[in-house]
């Protein structure tokens, strides 16, 4: 008997089984296995690499291009590195076709590939005249509007880039396998082969990838683990400034963010990343300013806090933009040790501009802005919080303490409460008075005398 050549795979988190079933075991997702059919062999095929000896490996700094873009140089961990594969998600409309159109016009003496299964030629021209023009010294641009990707790779073949962009890794589709564009099995098959391209040519390749808002479609998450680099679009879009972070990075630090403004010349890079996250006019209650460190950049962020008592039987908690359980162990902290009644309260918590703070040192600023809240009084202009609480209450030392304290000066703060842990790594910085504290007890006598 032939053996079937054919698998069943959720399309939601990529569960693979030979028959069919109505609900993924894994996922719970229902209606969610569609039959794909597997190609045969290794993709690649060929042996490409050999052993070498540790000592034999170059330690040369990796060299990277310059995309003449500061903060999407930032983002890449400073520049691209080639033969490297890299994922751009972000939901649709949000501006990744015309970044990755303006970085493709930009490198210089380099020419680049833009392959587009989702608009015309035309439709690409007419947002590169939008752009005006490229830098000076830039390389040639070619446009090809074909999904296929054995048309892209022999375009590749024709044009010899320096460069290579996909757009988008749910349109392009592999004519050797049945299943249709966006499924599972084509968008990690023209992943891996774009890879392997990457790999054996040095190519640097830019994969554009459509995010939801739940993230759930077949796509950018299944890749996650294949490419070198991860870079999502941050908030949802609806301001003028866009944030990009890279969640994963073989070549740098993870975490790191890159803030662009929208403009009618496409997206250039924000002139005062800070300035975006801070509030223009004096704190109201709940409010407070943190310096909190988003891969190896000290970003001034003023959260919000409102808590107000509950009409319902079951309290809200409701975090954006900082980290939900994070929000309960403060929460858990301030009735254990300041021994305030917190079940009754609805509690909101979200940061300004729409950046995700995930650093840990921005837990002071948190509990200040709960706490600001619950006593209805505002915590006075021209402070920043940095300290990171343990579950006993006391206030941890930070990394990099030395940068956030100079960039709140930079951005006009006068005094930082900071761990007094800290203190000795933190040179004075003119203009700044510096307020070490021990516990979240201090704390409150400290802000609210
Ligand atoms: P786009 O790059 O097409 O989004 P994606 O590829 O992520 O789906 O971005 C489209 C949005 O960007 C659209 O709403 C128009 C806006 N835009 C500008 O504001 N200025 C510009 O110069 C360009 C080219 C687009
Ligand atoms: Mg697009």
């Amino acid at each position: 008997m032939e053996k079937r050549n054919s698998v069943f795979e959720c399309q939601e988190c990529g569960y693979a089984s030979p028959k069919w079933l109505g609900r993924c075991p894994d996922c719970g997702g229902w209606n969610s296995l569609v039959e794909e059919r597997r190609e045969r062999g290794r993709p690649g095929g060929k042996r490409t690499a050999r052993p070498a000896r540790l000592g034999d490996i170059s330690t040369e700094a990796i060299p990277r291009i310059d995309t003449r873009n500061p903060e999407f140089n930032r983002t890449l961990g400073g520049g691209i590195v080639p033969g490297s594969l890299i994922l751009l998600g972000g939901e649709p409309g949000v501006g990744k076709s015309t970044l990755l159109l303006q970085i493709a016009r930009s490198l210089e003496g380099m020419s680049v590939l833009y392959a587009s299964g989702e608009e015309s030629m035309q439709q690409i021209r007419l947002r590169a005249d939008r752009l005006g023009e490229p830098p000076a010294g830039a390389g040639e641009l070619y446009l090809l509007a074909d999904s296929s990707l054995e048309g892209i790779l022999a375009a590749v073949e024709e044009v010899k880039p320096g460069a290579l962009v996909v757009d988008s890794v749910q349109t392009a589709c592999s004519e050797s396998l049945e299943s249709a564009p966006g499924s599972m099995s084509q968008v990690r098959h023209v992943a891996v082969t774009l890879l392997n391209l990457a790999k054996r040519t040095h190519l640097p390749v830019f994969l554009i990838g459509h995010v939801t808002k739940d993230g759930a479609i077949a796509g950018p998450k299944a890749l996650e683990h294949i490419v070198d680099v991860v870079l999502y679009f941050e908030g949802e879009g609806k301001r003028n400034h866009r944030i990009i972070r890279a969640v994963k990075n073989r070549f740098g630090a993870a975490n790191e963010v890159g803030i662009f403004e929208m403009t009618s010349r496409g997206l250039l890079p924000a002139a005062n990343p800070s300035g975006l996250f801070l509030p223009d006019r004096e704190l109201s209650a709940g409010s407070s300013v943190v310096c909190a460190l988003e891969g190896t950049r000290p970003l001034l962020v003023e959260i919000q806090a409102l808590v107000v008592a509950t009409q319902y039987s079951n309290a809200r908690r409701v975090a954006d933009g900082v980290n939900y359980n994070r929000i309960s162990v403060l929460v858990a902290m301030l009735e254990k040790r300041l021994g305030v009644q917190m079940t009754g309260s609805d509690i909101y918590v979200s940061t300004a501009g729409g950046i995700e703070v995930n650093d840990p040192g921005a837990d002071l600023g948190l509990f200040a802005a709960i706490f600001g809240s619950l006593r209805n009084r505002p915590i006075a202009s021209r402070t920043v919080f940095v300290g990171e609480l343990s579950l006993s209450g006391d206030v941890r030392p930070v990394p990099q303490a030395h940068l956030r304290v100079r960039e709140a000066a930079a951005m006009g703060f006068s005094r930082v409460i900071l761990p007094a842990g800290n203190l000795p790594l933190v040179d004075p910085v003119g203009g700044i008075e510096l307020e070490p504290i021990d516990t979240v007890a201090e704390l409150t006598e400290l802000i609210f005398p």
